[in-house]
């Protein structure tokens, strides 16, 4: 099918929730897409955040044909090899103190289930969460977004949720007390905008946490599997160094099959007993063989390196562009800010065959490209922007 009969079909049989660029991706490889024209486009927005080891990375792609042609799904009644493989792969690049993994299917639902877990180990209702985090579509999640419009979509809400200021520790002093749940935050606010905070922040939230008994969830959703040239922002330098009891995460752990996971401390892991949560396709084969391939193809491929090569690459000639004022967020997760409306710039890079990614902050443009993109592929980016 040519773009147009494309476009038609899709337009009359899907509902219509998404603003779509003006092409149909076909195949890809590293860093770039083909279209239905033919076309090759350059993809710094890494398949909406998913596909960290590039697209179609033949480590993955290997890994799944030999595990579909062996089995392509049993649920968690049954013991699985590689289950028990992805699994202990997961713990063995967490830090230290989140000894088991609860798998599922996506980023809302790992959300879901972190806040769950808290509330039952706790015994608490409350959660809090900050304004411009986004955290899922689904009921608990979506209640827990205080970003633009997403919370009143979810409308009737899931009571319980209160929301401090992002990188304000008083607000979160005034609203944290024994009857709080859980603290849940996006360590770099991405659809905000690309927002950061300050380690000294990430520490005073654990002390915070830890005088009151409160679950530190961190939502790396996008910052997780290696996306700021650490396995995880909890643990590392950018947090000061301290961890979170639960991180979620989705999008890159799968290099685009559908996969969703939390790393839990043994303190919140002992309270859940067998049947407290669940999901049917959590922990499925393919998933699980999708889940050990990305892990592996990031440390052979030496990609949390790069992430950072990247990141210092960029940094040091996007300053010399007029019109940019400033440049946010770490490794492969960065928000160019302009003086100006990024609407435009992100179209006109289109038009030059660069996808890019927009941001709830007008001015500025987010890059999510995958984690192997090479500084020659950047180099066109800077190139066009200039
Ligand atoms: C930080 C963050 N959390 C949660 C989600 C929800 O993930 P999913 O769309 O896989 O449910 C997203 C999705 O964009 C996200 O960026």
């Amino acid at each position: 099918m040519n773009f147009t009969e494309i476009e038609k079909l899709e337009e009359h049989f899907q509902l219509a929730t998404y603003a779509k660029m003006n092409i149909a991706a076909e195949r890809g490889v590293g860093a770039w897409i083909w279209t239905s024209e033919g076309e090759k486009y350059l993809d710094l927005y890494g398949g909406h955040a998913v596909c960290a080891t590039g697209h179609c990375h033949p480590h993955v792609v290997a890994s799944l044909k030999n595990q579909s042609e062996k089995l392509l799904f049993y649920s968690n009644l049954v013991y699985s090899d590689v289950r028990a493989q992805a699994a202990k792969k997961l713990v063995s690049v967490a830090p230290e103190s989140l000894t088991k993994a609860f798998l599922c299917n996506s980023g809302t639902e790992a959300n879901e289930n972190a806040m769950r877990m808290a509330r039952m180990a706790t015994g608490r209702e409350k959660i809090v969460t900050f304004s411009g985090g986004f955290h899922g579509r689904t009921a608990d999640s979506i209640s827990a977004t205080f970003l633009g419009k997403y919370r009143k979509l979810g409308k009737p809400n899931v009571p319980h949720h209160v929301c401090a200021e992002f990188g304000n520790l008083e607000s979160v002093r005034s609203l944290a007390d024994e009857t709080v749940a859980a603290i849940m935050l996006e360590p770099i606010q991405s659809m905000a905008g690309v927002r950061e905070a300050a380690p000294e922040f990430f520490v005073r939230l654990r002390e915070i946490c830890d005088e009151f008994g409160i679950c530190l969830i961190f939502d790396e959703v996008q910052t997780g599997i290696g996306r700021t040239g650490n396995w995880f922002f909890g643990g590392s330098d950018l947090a000061g160094g301290i961890t979170p009891d639960i991180i979620t995460m989705a999008k890159s752990l799968g290099s685009g099959v559908p996969v969703g996971a939390c790393l839990v401390d043994e303190k919140f892991s002992a309270k859940i007993k067998t049947n407290d949560l669940g999901t049917t396709f959590g922990g499925g084969m393919l998933a699980m063989a999708a889940v050990i391939a990305t892990l592996e193809a990031i440390e052979n491929d030496e990609m949390l390196e790069n992430a950072m090569a990247v990141e210092k690459h960029l940094r040091g000639y996007l300053k010399e562009i007029p019109n940019i004022v400033g440049v946010r967020g770490k490794g492969c997760l960065l928000g160019i800010e302009f003086n100006e409306k990024c609407t435009p710039i992100h179209a006109k890079l289109l038009e030059k065959k660069i996808i890019t990614g927009t941001s709830s902050d007008a001015n500025v443009l987010r890059l999510l490209p995958p984690l192997c993109v090479k500084i020659e592929e950047i180099d066109l980016l800077i190139e066009a922007l200039r």
